[in-house]
């Protein structure tokens, strides 16, 4: 009688053993063959000339659903656009890259705060509830101009921004 309750216990144990040594495999296998989730890829070196990141399309795009997308560049020693113009109570999503070392990219005042890093699409998604304008200093050491490099989020009313002309193409502050 105890030695089948016993040997029942062993079973489960090793049940259980097994199933979790399998969920590390698979989740192991799965997060080291695939990038992290939010992340997408990108070619550093062909990015002016084609893809997403061509210079007509940095700056703001209002998108279909009402939020708004800003796509912009970090190379030594700048962030392209220098000013980007964004509507207050809304879901703006930057998409950023490097052309070529690791960048700080960080928004004061919001909770944007990530690297770009070549090769890598960095994805982050805030709200600003009052207009205003946030510095975007690069926070990664990436060469002698590195103090230098920094832009501009200019946070406007929401109604100001659907005013704006070309609202299809991209807006930037000037
Ligand atoms: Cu770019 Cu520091």
């Amino acid at each position: 009688m105890a030695v089948r309750a016993e040997r029942r216990w062993a079973i489960l144990a090793t049940v259980a053993i097994v199933v979790i040594v399998g969920l590390a495999a698979i989740t192991g296998i799965t997060h080291q063959v695939m990038p992290q989730s939010g992340v997408e890829l990108v070619d550093p070196n062909t990015l002016h000339i084609s893809g997403e990141f061509t210079e007509a399309n940095l700056g703001s795009a209002l998108e279909s659903d009402g939020s708004v997308t800003v796509r912009v560049i970090g190379l030594q020693y700048s962030f392209t656009p220098q000013c980007m113009l964004v509507p207050a109570d809304t879901n703006v999503t930057f998409r950023a890259t490097s052309a070529d070392v690791v960048h700080g990219f960080i928004v004061t005042g919001s909770n944007i705060n990530t690297m770009l890093v070549p090769g890598y699409v960095s994805i982050q998604t805030t709200r600003f509830s009052t207009p205003g304008e946030r510095l975007m200093p690069c926070h990664e050491y990436c060469g002698l101009g590195h103090e230098g490099m920094w832009a501009r989020v200019r946070v406007i009313d929401r109604d100001e921004f659907l005013k704006l002309p070309s609202q299809k193409n991209r807006v930037t502050c000037d």
